[in-house]
């Protein structure tokens, strides 16, 4: 059976092959999937997909007019697939539940501690022999407060390295768990306390119509004079323009983003050649208490260990018409 793996990057072509073993052919593609490229997949049973494949209803009705049966994303967010049409059209759609939360956690509180510390402006300045602590104070995370947006795998790690800081962790969730909040010591309030009243605040909820641009104009105007927002979930919860808006004015005391909402096609890329053409994020890159990652926050070995495995499992189960891996089958 072939597998079409798009936008497949040197990682993949590590760790994949391995997880699928002899039964199934991987052919690697270095663009990503979308309508104008899906013919690519001709031959292929399956394609596999990542954050910023485009599989919508076009891209759907070309890959079944190809006999591809499954997409598998090596990825948990599916927010890029259009799963009401590949049900309709009897694509089946699988995601990786779950992957090292670690790695997207430890991550986020890797850019809150640059960005709070200056350590990303602190090492180009040492590199370049000037020792000046000149603009480089922090604050102290200890005694502040955390407002956790969405307390599932990940915003309860991230919850629980930061209230070890010593911080205050306060968290919203319209699926709380109290059982958990009260072991850890964690209080849920309603979002507009919790923008209120907190010093740092994370986000880490999936991209849905209802999260669509939770941060914008109205809901940044709640929030403490200062904050440091981080996301490290999706771009599309945060509405750019109102975020640069709230730079401009000093509304924000940083950012820091391992997501953006046009990520497509310049995260992941080498541009350094190019004219950047996004005037939205060149203008992001002139703040100096703006720190961006291309999204990197789930690459760590145990991660990709973890994504390779499970998209490993479900190729191989559909070469040999076994059941898919429990809890992966979102269509
Ligand atoms: P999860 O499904 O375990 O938790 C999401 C939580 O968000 C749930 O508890 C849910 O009830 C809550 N939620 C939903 N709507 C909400 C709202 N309007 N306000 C507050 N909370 C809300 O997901 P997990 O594994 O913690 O991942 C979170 C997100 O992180 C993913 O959806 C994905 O977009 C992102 N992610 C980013 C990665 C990266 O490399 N940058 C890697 C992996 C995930």
């Amino acid at each position: 059976m072939t597998v079409a793996v798009f936008d497949a990057k040197p990682y993949d072509r590590l760790h994949l092959p391995a997880a699928t073993g002899a039964d199934v052919q991987l052919r690697f593609l270095a663009f990503r999937l979308t309508a104008d490229t899906a013919a690519a997949a001709e031959g292929a049973k399956a394609v596999c997909v990542f954050v910023n494949d485009v599989v919508d209803r076009a891209c759907i009705q070309q890959l079944v007019a190809r006999g591809i049966t499954l997409v598998a994303l090596r990825c948990t967010g599916f927010n890029n697939i259009d799963l009401d049409s590949a049900r309709e059209l009897g694509l089946t759609v699988n995601h990786v539940p779950a992957y090292s939360p670690y790695a997207v956690a430890e991550h986020a509180v890797a850019l809150l501690l640059s960005l709070n510390r200056k350590v990303h402006r602190a090492y180009n300045r040492v590199r370049e022999m000037n020792f000046s602590l000149q603009g480089l104070v922090g604050s102290d995370l200890h005694r502040k407060t955390v407002g956790i947006v969405g307390t599932g795998k990940i915003g309860k790690i991230v919850a629980r390295i930061l209230h070890g800081f010593g911080m205050v962790v306060v968290a919203y969730d319209p699926y709380p768990d109290p059982a958990w909040a009260a072991r850890e010591g964690i209080t849920y309030l309603d979002p507009i306390t919790l923008a209120s009243m907190s010093d740092v605040i994370s986000l880490h909820v999936p991209l849905t119509p209802e999260t669509h641009h939770i941060i914008r104009r109205e809901t940044i105007e709640r929030m403490k004079p200062g904050v440091i927002l981080v996301n490290v979930s999706r771009g599309g919860l945060i509405d750019t323009s109102a975020l640069i808006e709230a730079l401009k004015s000093g509304r924000l005391g940083g950012v820091a983003l391992d997501v953006y909402e046009e990520e497509e096609g310049v995260f992941f890329e080498d541009l350094s050649s190019h004219v950047l053409q996004d005037d939205l994020l060149a203008r992001l890159l002139t703040f100096p208490n703006v720190l961006i990652t291309a999204h990197q926050a789930f690459l760590t070995h145990e991660a990709l260990g973890d994504i390779a495995h499970v998209t490993g499992v479900n190729l191989r189960a559909l070469a040999a018409a076994h059941p898919f891996l429990k809890g992966s089958v979102l269509t």
